[in-house]
């Protein structure tokens, strides 16, 4: 039986186009909606991880303090996603100013949504970059609730996995959109949604 990590790698998985400015959310969720749970991915995918990565290095990445926690924070340090400008958001001072204190290039904390734009165009080489939105929940919600989100790339796992959080789907109009299958395999499929 092949190993759940080589599933994706049997095919080439795509690099989708980028636009300047514009924000996309990445996510992958179950058929239930499931993202999340205790803190952390209820699975662990080799194929959407890749993905993810293809797709985001070289770009901007955004993230709940939650999830930020998730990814690579050790003894109160942050070691920010490689090759990609990190926009972490939290209003609790205390642990901005930890992250601050640690001076890393490439990793911004904000506290407002609007930071985010600031911080994507203050200087040259961001400007020309996509803003990707990578979760939690929390943020998806808040970034689709302020209706700037001009696309999604939701990968869609064929198992269904417990969990404590989901996907906000219900702060989006699927009649807003147009979705398209970019991606198919035994796991997972992958599908663009971009806004009419
Ligand atoms: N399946 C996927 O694709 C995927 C992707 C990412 C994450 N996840 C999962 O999602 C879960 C975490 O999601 P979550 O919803 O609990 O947390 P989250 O969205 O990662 O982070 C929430 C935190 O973000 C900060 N925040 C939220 N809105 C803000 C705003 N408008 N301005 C400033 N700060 C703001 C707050 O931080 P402070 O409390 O510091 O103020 C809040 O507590 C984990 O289980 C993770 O594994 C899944």
């Amino acid at each position: 039986m092949k190993k759940e990590h080589d599933i994706g790698r049997e095919k080439k998985l795509p690099l989708v186009n980028h636009v300047p400015g514009r924000i996309t959310i990445i996510a992958a969720v179950t058929p239930s909606l499931v993202i999340g749970k205790d803190g952390s991915l209820p699975w662990h995918i080799t194929g959407d991880l890749q993905w993810f990565s293809r797709n985001t290095r070289g770009h901007i990445v955004v993230m709940g303090r939650k999830t930020c926690q998730e990814l690579n924070y050790v003894a109160s340090h942050y070691k920010p996603l490689k090759n990609r400008v990190n926009i972490i958001l939290s209003k609790f001072t205390p642990w901005w100013n930890i992250v601050w204190s640690q001076k890393v290039e490439d990793l911004y904390v904000c506290n407002h949504l609007s930071g985010v734009r600031a911080i994507a165009n203050s200087t040259q080489p961001m400007k020309s970059k996509e803003i990707f939105i990578i979760g939690g929940a929390e943020i998806y919600r808040t970034f689709l609730a302020a209706n700037i989100v001009n696309r999604m790339l939701l990968t869609k796992i064929n198992k269904e996995y417990e969990g404590d959080i989901k996907f906000p789907m219900g702060y989006t109009n699927p009649k807003l959109w147009d979705v398209e299958k970019i991606y198919e395999s035994e796991r997972f499929n992958i599908e663009e949604w971009l806004k009419k």
